[in-house]
């Protein structure tokens, strides 16, 4: 057998542990498939005296983990700290830039510093691999670059942040509202106490911006991700979506057209009506799903745990097993100066359905304003919902939902631009797309 493939671990929580763990458990086996044994040989976190569950004494401690770079022991470090920048950057940058190489399960940092990231490993011959940073133990990198390389990717969607998703399954099951059921998640551990990128959709919105620079071949741009979260959906809404045949869940979603020699790419976050006979419909709870796309192979669903220790350890692990296989794949699947800038889609020419939801003072004239602005900015309206006590004296605001016919995305927002500033108007009106 060959000599062990030596690695150094920054991190030591969730998944950091779940690594030491999972090699500890399964090691005889990953070294058979592998063709060498994975040795850790050094550890770094921020607490030294911590009790994490897993014997340390075995390894080296660095209390400053880019100390790791100069180590002469290690050919491989694992960056599982987390954050865009900061202590992680400073690290990766380190340890690629010392022809080490580095996996990771950091999107936020590779959604913002992928292409630098990328072009370090590559300048210095040093592998560079993230599996885990998108949909936790879904081999879904491996699937796109890999199972699907002969492929042109047409659309890559999916249920992407597992918070998300835990809070609209529980929000459909029990009718309570968002605000009570975050509340359970965060006593569960399913949402952090800032659970804002998870919930506001940029969690998603980094792992959207990684696939989809796999998928096309472009170059990473999180920045043009439109994304939007799920923190103004109510128990009504799920109610309304359910009458009409659909579940509420948040999407990532992108495609890709070429246009005059250009790449017009759309990439979205929101929250969607799905079709309950859709495959993500059934897809509950913490459950992450990726549905892509490919000219020859057709429609492929990846789905599994999004999350968790044992999920992400193995997604961390199989990366390594790759580079100790002596894997030479490019961190983006393709070399990264092949990779082609592109230009964010416009979304008013997308043509879809759309379920609009406002919150209305309770009076005469509410609907027909609404409906005059629809007429006017060309929506054709396929049916509405009014939720509340026209005429019986209550004060209180009532929901009117409606759902419109097909048509491009500008007319919906035309119609709420007329609608602005309206006094019957007691909140911002909510949009949600429906997905075929
Ligand atoms: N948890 C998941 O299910 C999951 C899934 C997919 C991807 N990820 C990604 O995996 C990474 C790690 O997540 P996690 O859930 O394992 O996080 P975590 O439980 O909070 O662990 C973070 C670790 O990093 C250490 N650390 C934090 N700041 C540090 C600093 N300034 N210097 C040195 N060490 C520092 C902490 O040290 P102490 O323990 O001493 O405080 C801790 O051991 C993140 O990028 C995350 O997005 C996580």
């Amino acid at each position: 057998m060959a000599d062990n493939l030596r690695i150094a671990l920054a991190g030591l929580g969730t998944v950091g542990a779940g690594v030491l763990r999972l090699l500890a458990e399964n090691g005889d086996l990953i070294a058979a498939r592998a063709g060498r044994a994975i040795e850790v040989v050094a550890v770094s976190a921020r607490d030294r005296g911590k009790d994490r569950g897993v014997d340390l004494s075995p390894y080296a401690w660095e209390d400053d983990m880019t100390a790791f770079a100069a180590r002469d022991d290690v050919d491989v470090v694992v960056e599982l700290v987390g954050g865009s920048d900061g202590p992680a950057l400073a690290l990766a940058r380190k340890a690629l830039g010392s022809g080490k190489g580095l996996v990771t399960a950091n999107k936020a940092m590779v959604a913002h510093h992928g292409l630098e990231l990328a072009k370090l490993a590559e300048g210095n011959g040093a592998p560079l691999r993230y599996e885990a940073a998108v949909a936790g133990g879904i081999p879904v990198i491996k699937g796109l670059a890999e199972g699907a390389a002969a492929n042109r990717i047409e659309r890559i969607y999916g249920i992407l942040n597992g918070t998300s998703n835990y809070i609209l399954s529980e929000m459909e099951t029990t009718g309570r509202d968002f605000g009570e059921v975050l509340k359970d998640a965060q006593a569960l551990g399913y949402a952090e106490a800032d659970p804002t990128f998870d919930i506001e959709g940029v969690d998603a919105a980094h792992k959207l911006s990684i696939l989809a620079s796999i998928a096309y071949g472009t170059e990473l741009d999180f920045a043009a991700v439109d994304t939007s979260g799920i923190s103004k959906i109510r128990a009504a809404d799920i109610a309304q979506a359910r009458a009409l045949g659909y579940v509420i869940r948040l999407i990532g979603l992108s495609d890709c057209k070429e246009e005059g020699g250009e790449r017009h790419l759309f990439q979205r976050v929101a929250p969607y009506l799905v079709p309950v006979r859709h495959p993500l419909a059934g897809v509950d709870g913490p459950t992450n799903a990726v549905v892509a796309e490919g000219n020859h192979v057709g429609r492929l669903l990846f789905q599994g745990a999004g999350a968790g220790d044992g999920p992400t350890a193995s997604a961390v692990v199989a990366d390594l097993v790759d580079i100790a296989r002596g894997s030479r794949m490019a961190p983006f699947s393709q070399p990264v100066e092949t990779l082609v800038a592109s230009t964010p889609a416009d979304p008013g020419n997308r043509r879809n359905r759309a379920y609009v939801r406002f919150t209305v003072a309770d009076r005469p004239g509410v609907l027909a304003e609404i409906t005059a602005a629809m007429r006017d900015a060309g929506v054709s309206i396929e049916s509405m919902i009014q939720h509340g006590h026209p005429d019986d004296g209550n004060e209180e605001p009532v929901l009117v939902a409606l759902v419109t016919h097909e048509g491009p995305e500008s007319g919906v927002t035309r119609a709420l631009e007329l609608l602005e500033g309206s006094p019957a108007l007691v909140e911002e009106p909510l949009v949600m797309r429906l997905i075929g």
